[in-house]
């Protein structure tokens, strides 16, 4: 059976709570919901497909155990791999750099070769700027705990159906 790996980044427990939350929906099994702050590139590669999580800090920053992390995707190899995203972000309070850290991923994994799914709209949004729009869409699951935390579980929801099918 293929299975699916979610690797996140939290500063203060949104993303990290975000991440049960689309394994709940998907029925991945608590030990397979990992911090990225502990995480080998072995146990990464060991999953047929990914779901990459992360919040945003300072100005457009990736979270700090992402940053950690990211120079080592440089030398793996995700040819063929789904990868899906998701960010967490303020857009009122940032929104010259509503969720730049999922773009930054995205770069990275589209650099090392992942097939990247689950892009989003950005309707209901109100940023100014983001480098995780793409071609008009977010790159993944757009996410705000801190002014739309109510709409949290419905776009999960939504992008969960979305994605399911794209990741066995
Ligand atoms: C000092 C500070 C800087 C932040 N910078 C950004 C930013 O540049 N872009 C953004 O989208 N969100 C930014 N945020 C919002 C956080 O990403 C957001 O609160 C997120 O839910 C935190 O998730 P975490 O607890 O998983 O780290 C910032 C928050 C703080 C307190």
């Amino acid at each position: 059976m293929k299975r699916t790996g979610i690797f996140y980044g939290s500063q203060t427990g949104n993303t990290a709570a975000a991440a049960r939350l689309i394994a709940d929906e998907l029925g991945i099994p608590p030990s397979d919901v990992r911090d990225i702050a502990s995480a080998s590139t072995d146990e990464v590669m060991a999953f047929d497909s990914l779901i990459l999580g992360t919040s945003t800090w300072g100005t457009g920053e990736l979270q700090g155990d992402w940053a950690v992390f990211l120079p080592k995707l440089g030398s793996m190899d995700l040819g063929g791999k789904p990868v899906a995203l998701f960010g967490l972000g303020d857009q009122l309070s940032f929104g010259d750099w509503y969720l730049d850290g999922m773009g930054s991923i995205y770069d990275a994994v589209v650099a090392a070769g992942a097939e990247v799914v689950g892009s989003w709209p950005t309707d209901d949004y109100q940023h100014s700027e983001s480098t995780a729009v793409r071609n008009g869409k977010f790159v993944g699951l757009a996410l705000d705990a801190d002014n739309q935390d109510h709409l949290t579980p419905v776009r999960v929801s939504a992008w969960v159906a979305a994605i399911s099918p794209l990741l066995s």
